[in-house]
């Protein structure tokens, strides 16, 4: 099999389920050297279980990303065991938000904020001090089709999806002459604890999610983990600061 990505290495946040699991497994296959970083241990201990068990290379990083001094220790962790950042898939998140109207939460906002969209701007201001020094590096940070265009109910994941296609726009611009590209993956519904913790597993509501996707379903996580890869890869050169939407059809009607 092809290792397009031998020699390089690449931090997955939110390693430990979901997207993230999905993604770190795609490098780790494609030859790269994956660094979990994940909160919850349990979750990310497992992750890198599987990885050596299928002869992947990985370590796991207990890292909490709306906490600075931890993103600062992942960031040196990597360095030090690996010695660069090729590529880093933020994509830690959060969408516990089912608001009824007009009981917008204070501290739901505030948690979410700092895990979805602070986050990820510790993550790039961390991981790009490191890209700056090499002169290289590709940065991919998962948003959301709720990061282009609303998600009635959702005011503060909605606000924190966009913050994050736009704050992925201004790093783009800051560091494309200096040979790192910067761009966001906004996927529709995903097959993961998030979509149907969402739904509570109510069958109905799960079929009529399907339903909403002009292809008939919501997306497998490999699937969106396939985007990370083409955005990180050779193929995806001239790509700077875009958003690519991975959503069966969802928003283009
Ligand atoms: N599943 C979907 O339908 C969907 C759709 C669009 C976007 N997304 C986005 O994709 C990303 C991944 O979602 P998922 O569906 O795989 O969810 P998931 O719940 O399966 O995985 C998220 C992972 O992030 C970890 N995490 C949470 N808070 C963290 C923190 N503070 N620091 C480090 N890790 C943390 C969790 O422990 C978990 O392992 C999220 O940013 C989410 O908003 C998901």
């Amino acid at each position: 099999m092809s290792k397009p990505f031998a020699g390089k290495v690449a931090i997955v946040t939110g390693a430990g389920s979901g997207i993230g699991l999905a993604t770190a497994k795609a490098f780790a296959e494609a030859g790269a050297r994956v660094v979990i970083a994940e909160v919850n241990d349990t979750a990310g201990e497992e992750a890198a279980r599987e990885i050596h068990a299928a002869h992947g290379k990985c370590i796991f990083v207990h890292t909490d990303v709306s906490n600075a001094k931890s993103v600062s220790t992942l960031v040196a962790r990597t360095v030090s065991a690996y010695g660069q950042i090729d590529f880093a898939i933020n994509n830690a998140g959060i969408d516990p938000e089912l608001v009824p109207e007009a009981t917008w939460d204070e501290q739901m906002f505030d948690r979410i904020v700092a895990i979805n969209l602070k986050g990820v701007f510790l993550c790039m201001k961390y991981q790009l001090a490191q890209m700056t020094k090499q002169g290289s590096g590709v940065i991919v940070n998962v948003a959301s089709i709720a990061g282009l265009s609303a998600v009635a109910n959702k005011p503060s994941y909605t606000a924190s999806k966009h913050g994050v296609v736009g704050m992925t726009k201004a790093a783009a611009l800051q560091y494309a002459r200096q040979g790192i590209r910067i761009n966001s993956l906004c996927p529709g519904g995903v097959d993961t604890p998030i979509a149907m913790d969402n739904h509570g597993g109510n069958p109905l509501a799960v079929a009529s999610m399907n339903n909403a996707h002009p292809i008939g379903r919501i997306a497998d996580p490999s699937e969106i983990a396939a985007g990370a890869l083409f955005l990180c890869s050779d193929a995806a050169s001239f790509m700077i600061g875009q958003s690519l939407v991975l959503d069966g059809g969802l928003t283009a009607g």
